[in-house]
C-alpha cells in the first residue's frame, strides 16, 4: 500500500496509490486486500480479486463479488457463477484457459430483515472508475486474447460509459486500452474484446431460456475468437 484512501474522507475515488509499483498477479492480489480507494472496503468483508492463470487466453469481468465471493475471496463462486460455468461450457470456452474477475472488488450492498439478508446495489460509476486500475493492471499481466465483459457495469468499466450492452452485445470489437485511456477506441494487436449479459440476469428473468441462449450464442462468438 503506497497512499491513503481520499475516498474515505469524501473526496476523489481512486485505487491507483495502492497498486504495487511491480509485481505479477500475487503481488497485485496482495496489495488490492488492503485498498482502500473508495468507501466500499468499509462494509465488505475483503478484498476479492480476480482468479485464473497468468497466461489464460480469455479473462470474464463481472460487475462485483457479491455475497457468497465476500464470504470466500473467490469471484464468481455463488448462483450467477455456476450459470456462467454452465454457459462457457455450452459455448465452447475452455475455463482452464479463463481468468475470472470482476470491475469493482468490494461486495456493495444494503441489509433488509431481521435476518440482515445483504442485498447487491449496483456500483455507482464513481466507484467503478475508482477501481479501474487494478482491472486494468489484470488485463496488463494477464494479456489475454479475449476480453468479455459481463453486464453494463463491466461494459462501461471496459469500454467507457457510453457502451450499451442492449446495442453491442455479442461483437468483438478492438481490445480498448488496458488502462482506459482511449476510451475504447484503440486496438491492442489482435486481441478482441466484447460484451454481454450478466449471468444474473438470466437467473433473474422470467424467460431464463431465452436469456440463456442469447448468453450462450454471445459467448460463442468469444469461443471462435479463441480458435
Ligand atoms: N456477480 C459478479 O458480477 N461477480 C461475481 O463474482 C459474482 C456475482
Amino acid at each position: 500500500m503506497t497512499g491513503r484512501s481520499e475516498g474515505a474522507a469524501g473526496q476523489g475515488y481512486d485505487a491507483a496509490p495502492y497498486l504495487p509499483a511491480r509485481g505479477g498477479l500475487p503481488a497485485h492480489r496482495k496489495a488490492a486486500s488492503e485498498c482502500r480507494g473508495c468507501p466500499l472496503f468499509e462494509n465488505a468483508s475483503r478484498t476479492v480479486f480476480g482468479s485464473g492463470g497468468v497466461s489464460a487466453r480469455v479473462v470474464l469481468v463481472g460487475e462485483q463479488p457479491g455475497d457468497q465471493e465476500d464470504r470466500q475471496g473467490e469471484p464468481f463462486v455463488g448462483p450467477a457463477g455456476r450459470m456462467l460455468r454452465k454457459a462457457l461450457e455450452e459455448a465452447g470456452v475452455d475455463m482452464e484457459e479463463a481468468y475470472l474477475t470482476n470491475a469493482v472488488k468490494h461486495f456493495k450492498f444494503t441489509s433488509a430483515g431481521a435476518g440482515k439478508r445483504r442485498i447487491h446495489k449496483p456500483p455507482s460509476l464513481r466507484e467503478l472508475a475508482a477501481c479501474r486500475p487494478w482491472l486494468a493492471a489484470e488485463l496488463r499481466l494477464v494479456d489475454p486474447d479475449v476480453v468479455v465483459a459481463l453486464g453494463a457495469a463491466a461494459a462501461r468499466s471496459l469500454f467507457g460509459p457510453s457502451f450499451r450492452v442492449t446495442k453491442d452485445r455479442g461483437v468483438l470489437f478492438p481490445m480498448p486500452a488496458p488502462d482506459g485511456s482511449d476510451d475504447g477506441a484503440t486496438a491492442q494487436g489482435s486481441a478482441g474484446a466484447m460484451a454481454t449479459i450478466h449471468p444474473s440476469a438470466v437467473l433473474r428473468a422470467d424467460d431464463r431460456a431465452s436469456m440463456y441462449s442469447g448468453l450462450v450464442s454471445d459467448l460463442r462468438v468469444a469461443a471462435e475468437a479463441l480458435r
